[in-house]
């Protein structure tokens, strides 16, 4: 090839998502609706009613562009949550603030820090800007060690991803412990908290982060609506920080970089808590079933906060088996060798039937 790239974009791994249902439906010759999907930590209740509404009212409009500073979305956001409206940077998926964030901040060399099975965006965001991605050390059961990331900092450090709850591990870190890192992390290095699950936590769980950003201005909390909101077709999510990081990261931002059907469904969805409960209580359920059936089979899982459970079948070559296996038979599910969980697969949490059909094909493999 005649194109000259740096070493470190010609090095970078590309992120490879669950498998399309339409691509196994063609390459396995199984009906589109026969396939059970839980590979990609969606909503298996679909979307909003009110965000669907919204979506329909707004077809019309799309010759338009769209507000390229999403001015009634920030005010959703702003109200919904009593912050600042210039605090807000809205996303095309929240992967797009995490890239907004490394490439604000990043030149190339500097150092970044996530944990050794966190999130696969960090380390392609950290390298696309020419960072160096350091991983820290996990705690036994694969979650975020802080003292960990604290022993990393040096004078290159120029952000740190967390991901709370993480996937795909779905470990979750006390709020304690997350404040008195950033009580100890130098102010000039931007921490991302990436709380793409929070909408699924319990209330005594929920983050309390966004109370945190008078104190900490180099905290950027980021958010999605691609998870219990459902609109993970749409690539929409948001990041909240000091004005002033805001304002740095706005310079780097594509102007219209969130679409117009997006930003409509995302403020209905934004005033539909019913149907945000909803999805958090068949999430429960779910998560109860996945974890009867792991212990029943006694197959290891990580306790998850999240949609999803990750579980071990032993070796590599078996987790690649199971995974064909179910896929074969039309569920797909994720091999995570790519977060150095070679032998694990992870399992988005479907609605009961879903689970059933991906309990039944697990337990006829053993
Ligand atoms: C931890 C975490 N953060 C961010 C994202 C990105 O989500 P999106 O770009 O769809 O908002 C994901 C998606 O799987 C995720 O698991």
């Amino acid at each position: 090839m005649a194109i000259i790239t740096p070493k470190y974009i010609a090095e970078l791994e590309p992120y490879e998502g669950g498998r399309p249902i339409k691509e196994v439906s063609r390459e396995l010759g199984i009906a589109p609706e026969k396939i059970v999907k839980l590979a990609s930590n969606e909503n298996p209740l679909g979307l909003s009613p009110k965000a669907k509404h919204a979506i329909d009212e707004c077809i019309n409009e799309i010759h338009r562009y769209p507000d390229g500073n999403g001015y009634y979305l920030k005010r959703a956001i702003s109200e919904k949550f009593s912050i600042d409206s210039e605090q807000i940077i809205l996303g095309n998926g929240s992967n797009d603030v995490l890239e907004l964030a490394a490439r604000t901040v990043l030149s190339p060399g500097d150092e970044v820090i996530f944990s050794k099975h966190a999130f696969a965006v960090y380390e392609i965001v950290t390298k696309s800007a020419g960072g160096i991605g350091l991983k820290a050390k996990p705690t036994d059961e694969y979650g975020h060690s802080l003292d960990e990331f604290l022993k990393l900092i040096s004078k290159k450090t120029k952000l740190i991803f967390i991901a709370n709850p993480n996937n795909p591990t779905g470990n979750l870190i006390d709020k304690a412990e997350i404040l008195k890192f950033l009580s100890r992390v130098p102010n000039h290095i931007l921490v991302v908290l990436d709380e793409a699950y929070d909408e699924y936590l319990s209330n005594d769980a929920k983050s309390i982060a966004l109370s945190w950003l008078a104190e900490h201005k180099n905290l950027l909390i980021s958010r999605s609506f691609s998870k219990a909101h459902g609109l993970a077709g749409l690539r929409i999510g948001y990041g909240v920080g000091d004005k002033k990081v805001i304002n740095l990261m706005n310079r780097v931002r594509q102007p219209f970089n969130v679409n117009y059907i997006a930003q409509a469904a995302a403020i209905a969805s934004l005033k539909d808590d019913e149907f945000i409960n909803k999805s958090r209580l068949i999430n429960d359920q779910g998560r109860t079933q996945l974890e009867e059936a792991f212990k029943e089979l006694r197959i290891e899982f990580i306790t998850s906060y999240g949609n999803f459970i990750s579980f071990n079948l032993g070796d590599e070559t078996k987790a690649m088996m199971y995974y064909q296996h179910l896929l074969e038979n039309g569920v797909i599910v994720r091999p995570i060798k790519n977060y150095e969980l070679p032998s694990w697969l992870r399992v988005s949490i479907g609605l009961k039937k879903e689970n059933d059909v991906f309990i039944k094909y697990l337990k006829s493999f053993m």
